[in-house]
């Protein structure tokens, strides 16, 4: 392939990303979206295996690597359940670190790449250095959000003493180390220096990730995303390869974008989260909640008194969190929901910015039950109907309609915007315990007078409702 049709093939490459990047804002477009992404990596894939920067020698060894990437990728797309997803994305990050770090390492002891004049080295040296760093602190805070998604690690934030003054040390450290590399003259000397430097970027990666709490590592999950896709284009920037530095530039800014809405959503701010070790509800380490001190009375209700409440209710708002991922309950949801609105009721959804485990969770679950979207609504858009709200029921959600938030300043998620169930006429809370959520914290909602908990697997419930109201 010659270097124009190369350069040609990676504008429409660019351009199908953009569009895919905007298809998937979008439930309804989402899947256009997909298919962008797909046409686009082909014909970047194909460009740049088949494109001048690649000799006839190196192919075998590109299509041993596909295959065994692309096995292991449909391996790992087949088995993951959906609540898996986030740790599968951190994993994923986490390859795209490692892969900029071998990339520059690569790079460096390369003698092959001649360098007109001593500036262009230089700045060679300089994406090298810095494609390494972002690197592995993507690969290392990956690993550690992985494993404290898949619950390999607790969610407890690890608040060392002097964290900020480590962090600090160690991007002094690395400042002065970089500038020891760019004046090295012998390879080794600066293989050692990467080497030093590539160890405290991975200490920095774990500690990072590690002093988070666990109610805000969706934030981490897209910041990592935003980290990536910046490892990516140093990759770009070391190989000389446009695409590379343009697609990485698309995931970073974007990343950082939807960090921005996350932070919004959960009351964090943006630059302390940039910074690393956040989410720690100002010092207080978030307390793990086993339902062992209940802090109130609760009123339970049956399946069939709640098939009344529904039948009797003119609005009602469904708030689906984590458990209906869990109990699959999407389906049946959207059963009652065609019930409900056959019989005259009005019926929407109220989906959180952080509602399960992944941002849009909620939304692809609800999209794959067939749930119309135009009843699906955002927390901005339905929050002040809870007044005017007859029956708001909470399938296994719990943090995102928690009213300490609001309530109690000095509790973890004090700040986070939250679905304000309670504000209707009656709520019902669909869980299987007094256990907390995610954040670990009480949820005083269970113990209003006007709720009332529906005890049980989302799902069993849900079909016990579906019986009565079919009745
Ligand atoms: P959570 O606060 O985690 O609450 C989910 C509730 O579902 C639990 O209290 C659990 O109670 C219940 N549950 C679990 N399995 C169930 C089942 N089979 N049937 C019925 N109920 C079940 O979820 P949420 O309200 O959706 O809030 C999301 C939380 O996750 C937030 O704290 C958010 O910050 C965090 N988070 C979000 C993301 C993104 S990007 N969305 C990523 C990572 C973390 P029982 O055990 O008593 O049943």
């Amino acid at each position: 392939m010659t270097s124009s049709l190369a350069t040609v093939s990676y504008i429409g490459a660019t351009i199908l990303f953009i569009l895919s990047l905007g298809g998937l804002a979008h439930p309804e477009t989402a899947r256009r979206g997909n298919l962008f992404g797909i046409a686009g990596m082909s014909i970047a894939v194909l460009a740049t295996v088949f494109g001048p920067q690649v000799g006839m020698g190196g192919i075998p060894w590109i299509v041993i690597a596909l295959v065994i990437g692309a096995a292991v990728g449909l391996y790992a797309a087949k088995k993951v359940q959906m609540t898996q997803m986030p740790e599968l994305v951190a994993l994923m990050h986490s390859l795209v670190g490692l892969a900029a770090c071998l990339v520059g390492f690569a790079s460096y002891v390369d003698t092959s790449v001649v360098f007109p004049t001593a500036a262009e080295k230089t700045i060679h040296e300089v994406e090298i250095y810095i494609g390494i760093l972002i690197g592995a602190v993507t690969f290392s805070g990956s690993l550690v959000a992985f494993a404290k998604l898949s619950g390999k690690l607790g969610g407890k934030p690890l608040l060392l003493p002097a964290r900020h003054w480590l962090n600090l040390a160690g991007l002094v450290l690395v400042i002065l180390l970089g500038r020891w590399f760019l004046n090295t003259h012998s390879i080794w000397a600066g293989m050692a220096l990467l080497l030093v430097m590539t160890v405290i970027a991975l200490a920095f990666g774990v500690h990072m990730v590690m002093a988070i709490g666990g109610a805000d590592m969706p934030v981490v999950v897209s910041m990592l995303n935003s980290y990536s896709g910046w490892a990516a284009a140093a990759t770009g920037f070391m190989l000389g390869n446009d695409l590379l530095i343009v697609v990485g530039a698309l995931v970073g800014s974007s990343g950082a974008i939807l960090s921005y809405i996350m932070c919004r959503a959960m009351n964090r701010n943006f630059i302390s989260v940039i910074a690393g070790g956040f989410g720690s509800g100002g010092g207080a380490s978030v307390t793990a909640a086993d339902g062992s001190e209940p802090a109130g009375e609760v009123t339970s209700i049956s399946a069939v008194d709640t098939a009344d409440l529904l039948r009797d209710a003119k609005n009602v708002v469904i708030v689906p969190g984590y458990g209906m991922a869990v109990a699959q309950a999407q389906h049946v949801v959207c059963e009652i929901v065609n019930v409900l609105r056959g019989q005259g009721v009005a019926v929407r959804f109220a989906i959180h910015p952080v509602a399960g485990r992944m941002p849009g969770h909620m939304n692809v679950l609800l999209a794959e039950a067939k749930v119309p979207y135009d009843i699906v609504l955002e927390m901005d858009e339905i929050n002040e109907d809870f007044p005017d709200t007859d029956v708001a029921i909470v399938i296994g959600a719990n943090d995102i309609v928690n009213p300490a938030a609001q309530e109690d300043p000095g509790s973890p998620i004090a700040g986070m915007p939250v679905l304000e169930v309670w504000k209707a006429r009656t709520s019902i809370v669909m869980k299987r315990s007094m256990a907390s959520g995610y954040a670990g914290v009480d949820n005083p909602l269970f113990y209003k007078e006007n709720n009332r908990m529906l005890f049980g697997d989302a799902r069993k419930m849900l079909d016990e409702v579906l019986g009565a109201l079919s009745a």
